[in-house]
């Protein structure tokens, strides 16, 4: 059962991960194919076997196909039918607008080779060229997004950094509100305003590039992990969890991919919580064009 756009509060810890699986059926942890290095399908093949059951892609990684294939392959082999799989993939930022929106859509089914599309995403809330249009351009994607999906083609629909001014957009369009929305969300950027605003709004939270930057190379993040026995990785996901996001994380080390799912089993005391919190430094990925973007539109 879903709760989307609902509301709903989420506190902490191991009664998160229930709570995130109950009230939205989505998968606590997901895996991330963006930049892998090596054989995508193997790599990804390798997560499915270690119990990832959310993958995550995008019409710009070009990821898709091998995501496809590995997904193929984990049935042929028996491993986990397609069905209890969620595959999220996301349309190009330059394919805003109705009928690009239905052709991109096309495109990565095609490259995906599925019936259908589990958790389909607007990449960027602002495109490539249109500065001037995007607002307009939103709603006719969003239009095509919903229509997809009441003919069941997508079966959950959302946007990934959108700010709360892109969402209010969407949520009065009349086409219904976003289910998730996919941020950056790491100790050293918690978005805490806008991830309120969507828990208002019962939008689920999912958190790319957990692992942070650079972040968690700091003394008292090591300090911190130490003390659970665990790596500053799986320290990162362990939080990001017990915040109440779902968190998606990638890794081309066959270690790393099954270690970042042992992550279920301890709880980060509260005032170690408060630690991490601490390092909040409201400062994202300034410095590429759709972040840029993002923030000025
Ligand atoms: N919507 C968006 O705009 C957007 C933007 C960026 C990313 N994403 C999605 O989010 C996914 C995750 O983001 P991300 O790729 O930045 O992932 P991440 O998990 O935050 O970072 C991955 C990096 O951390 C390393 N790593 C993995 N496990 C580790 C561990 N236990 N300890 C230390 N280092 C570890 C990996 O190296 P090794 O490979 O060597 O293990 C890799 O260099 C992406 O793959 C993509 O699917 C979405």
């Amino acid at each position: 059962m879903l709760i989307f756009c609902g509301g709903g509060q989420i506190s902490t810890s191991q009664k998160v991960v229930t709570d995130i699986e109950q009230k939205t059926a989505l998968p606590p942890l997901g895996f991330g194919t963006a930049d892998l290095k090596g054989d995508i399908r193997e790599i990804v093949l390798n997560a499915i076997q270690s119990g990832y059951r959310l993958i995550d892609t995008a019409a710009v990684y070009g990821s898709e196909e091998a995501v496809g294939k590995a997904i193929r392959e984990a049935a042929d082999r028996g491993l986990v039918r397609r069905e209890a799989l969620t595959v999220q993939t996301k349309l190009a930022p330059d394919s805003h607008g109705y009928y690009k929106t239905l052709q991109g859509f096309e495109e990565s089914l095609n490259r995906l080779r599925l019936d259908y599309i589990d958790v389909y995403l607007i990449h960027w809330p602002v495109g490539r060229g249109e500065e001037e249009t995007y607002r307009e351009k939103n709603m006719e994607t969003w239009q095509a997004f919903a229509e997809l999906k009441s003919k069941g083609r997508i079966r959950h629909v959302g946007v990934c950094n959108f700010l709360e001014r892109h969402l209010l957009d969407l949520i009065g369009s009349g086409y219904g509100c976003p289910e998730i929305n996919q941020l950056e969300l790491h100790p050293g950027y918690q978005q805490r305003g806008l991830v309120r605003f969507c828990r208002e709004r019962g939008i689920v939270v999912e958190a790319w590039s957990p692992m942070g930057r650079g972040i968690l190379d700091s003394k008292k993040f090591i300090a911190i992990a130490a003390k659970y026995g665990k790596d500053i990785g799986q320290l990162a996901l362990r939080w990001s969890i017990q915040k109440g996001f779902i968190p998606l994380t990638r890794s081309s080390s066959l270690r790393r991919i099954a270690g970042n799912m042992d992550i279920f089993g301890f709880e980060i005391l509260r005032e170690d919580m408060e630690e991490l919190d601490a390092l909040n430094t409201n400062d994202g990925y300034m410095d590429i064009w759709s972040y840029k973007r993002q923030q000025m539109y």
